[in-house]
């Protein structure tokens, strides 16, 4: 069976948002809109990840209102009604009976309805819980509801003047993941391993980038995922120096290595894999002597992912091995103590070691507490993705370095223990790596 969440969860969700609020409440949690790709087409749809986490619901155009006491109902939804004829061109709808028979909401209204009925549920209520900031067009409207009730009400119970920020109480939430989403979130990992081993077992010299990519997103989908959780990066040789590059257009040459920054999405969640292998099957002596320095840091972060520790304890330890790394290599020069004081190692890593992951590939939650790096607890997810880049402009280090790019990224989740790796059956080990590129796949 698949992995997916259970209803009552979602329900779980809510109560622990209810259990925020009081009486004088009310949460406006609207989804993403639809967005045009051009003309009359549309971006194939996705839901606001912090409404789906509160409903699981993931038709367009639904807002979730939340009314503590309410005596028919506190969990309301506005949705889309039924509606053969457009049903015919665009698929089923839950509608109103459905949003309240299978996703266990009190009470439905058309989305349409909405302007006028909200305004009425904001009265005597003085807090208004909402995300700003995400849809400006939906915040527009919650100002204009507000405003109404200021200048219509007559009950004299009071009127929203307190507003707070949803967005920071859900995301605490999502920080920790829950058993059920782990299980979604190996399901998505498991599925990222399977098209990257595919990619490492058909990559030959003179394919296009766009030629992997498309394998990746081929074995995505065959093995249930419907979409890759963001824009795959496929970067050959210098490509990969562009942190970002997702064109994907070039030919993959002999000699080279290529980066490959993908992930699959399912149920919602992200998982986000980085490998960088020869295109050949070997290593030159420079590539692999960066990529064993790249490698050693990514498994020290990796060691450092450990209840107690805090989030930057990851980060330094990758910028430790890889600051020894270039000066054992001569690409740095100095003292290592020194140069990472300076931070020397950002010529050639720029970026940090990690994210959290979950829904969004680059997920929710603070980083920082009152100004201390978070510690690390049971439940929260992270990237680990050091790498090394070195410019093909960069005159300071000697021409056979140039031009190489490597990110070797997994996905981690925190432990009572320790940690689990989602990720780490994909080659990783120069030795491995070069097994498995060209190798025929066992399936
Ligand atoms: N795939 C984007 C990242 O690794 O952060
Ligand atoms: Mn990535
Ligand atoms: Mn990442």
């Amino acid at each position: 069976m698949k992995p997916t969440t259970p209803r009552r969860e979602f329900t779980r969700r809510r109560k622990r948002l209810f259990e925020l609020m009081d009486e004088k409440s009310i949460a406006i949690i609207p989804t993403a809109p639809e967005r045009i790709r051009n003309r009359d087409i549309f971006h194939r749809y996705r839901p606001d990840s912090d409404f789906f986490y509160l409903t699981g619901f993931a038709e367009p155009e639904a807002v979730a209102v939340l009314v503590p006491g309410r005596p028919q109902g506190e969990y309301l939804m506005f949705c889309r009604e039924r509606d053969p004829e457009r049903e015919q061109w665009d698929g089923a709808r839950a509608g109103l009976e459905g949003v309240c028979n299978k996703y266990d909401a009190d009470d439905a209204f058309p989305i349409g309805d909405i302007d006028d009925i909200v305004p009425g549920l904001m009265e005597n209520r003085t807090r208004v819980f909402h995300a700003m900031g995400y849809y400006s067009d939906f915040d527009q409207r919650v100002m204009e509801w507000v405003k109404r009730v200021r200048y219509q009400s007559r009950a004299g119970g009071g009127t929203p003047h307190e507003f707070v920020g949803l967005d920071h109480l859900i995301h605490e939430q999502r920080l920790y993941k829950s058993t059920a989403e782990l299980r979604i979130m190996r399901e998505a990992a498991r599925i990222s391993v399977a098209a990257h081993q595919r990619l490492m077992s058909v990559c030959k010299p003179e394919m296009m980038e766009f030629e992997l990519e498309a394998e990746f997103t081929h074995e995505c989908m065959r093995q249930g995922s419907r979409a890759p959780a963001y824009p795959s990066i496929v970067a050959g040789g210098t490509n990969a120096c562009v942190l970002h590059y997702i064109d994907n257009t070039e030919p993959l040459k002999d000699g080279d290595l290529v980066l490959i920054d993908a992930g699959a999405e399912y149920g919602c969640y992200a998982s986000d894999i980085t490998r960088t292998f020869p295109v050949n099957g070997r290593f030159s002596e420079e590539q692999k002597a960066l990529y064993e320095v790249v490698l050693e840091s990514q498994l020290a972060a990796i060691a450092a992912v450990q209840p107690g520790n805090n989030w930057n304890d990851p980060h330094v330890a990758a910028v430790e091995v890889l600051t020894r790394g270039l000066v054992d290599l001569g690409l740095l020069k100095g003292k290592v103590p020194k140069l990472i004081d300076k931070g020397a190692y950002r010529q050639f890593y720029v970026h940090r070691t990690g994210h959290w992951m979950g829904m969004d590939v680059h997920d929710v939650g603070d980083y920082k507490i009152d100004g201390q790096w978070r510690m690390l607890e049971p439940g929260m997810v992270t990237t680990i993705e050091p790498g090394l880049y070195v410019s093909q402009d960069d005159k300071s280090v000697e021409k056979k370095w140039r031009g190489i790019g490597i990110r070797i990224e997994d996905d981690v989740v925190v432990t009572d223990q320790g940690h689990e790796v989602l990720t780490d059956a994909v080659a990783k080990s120069v030795s491995d790596v070069e097994a498995a590129v060209g190798a025929t796949l066992v399936a």
